[in-house]
């Protein structure tokens, strides 16, 4: 049976059905990454920073807490997928952050990507294709909404 061409399940109930799946994997692989690594935050700022060298400029002054903070509301963001442009808090917060902190919108992408490699590379044998795919594809509708805002 090829449940994913199944003539009797409506296309939007299918895409729902979907997306949970990609949600429950962003959950699941952030739990296990908590459980073998703990705090990432250090990790994932390293390698932003590494990408991202006028990034570390605006930030060089910011304590752990502040970046710890940062990188909480990012993963919050990141496991709602009704997460979007016409949500107040990612509005705000897009704004915020290019008005008062001055960073350019080209700083999101490697920031999202430092988090992501950072789990992956905890995660080892268990990030494949289904992890990345989940990631990549929650990155991608995220930096849609912010490039909305
Ligand atoms: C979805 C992505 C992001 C989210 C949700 C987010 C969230 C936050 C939050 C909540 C704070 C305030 C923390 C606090 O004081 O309690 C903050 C501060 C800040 N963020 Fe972000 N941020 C994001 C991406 C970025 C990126 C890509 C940059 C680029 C460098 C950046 C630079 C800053 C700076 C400079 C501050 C102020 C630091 C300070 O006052 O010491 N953020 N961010």
């Amino acid at each position: 049976m090829d449940w994913q061409h199944a003539s009797f399940l409506a296309a939007p109930l299918w895409k729902t059905i979907y997306a949970k799946d990609m949600s429950d994997l962003i959950v699941d692989t952030l739990e296990r990454c908590g459980e073998r690594a703990g705090d990432i935050s250090a990790a994932v700022y390293r390698s932003f920073f590494a990408e991202n060298p006028e990034a570390l400029e605006l930030m060089a002054h910011s304590d752990e807490g502040m970046k710890g903070r940062m990188l909480a509301q990012t993963i919050e963001l990141l496991m709602d997928e009704d997460a979007g442009s016409t949500n107040d808090y990612l509005r705000w917060e897009v704004n915020n952050h290019v008005n008062a902190y001055a960073v350019h919108l080209e700083m999101y992408p490697s920031f999202l990507a430092a988090l992501r490699n950072t789990v992956a590379d905890v995660l080892g044998d268990e990030w494949g294709e289904a992890e990345a795919l989940a990631w990549d594809t929650r990155i991608t509708n995220l930096l849609d909404e912010i490039k909305a805002v």
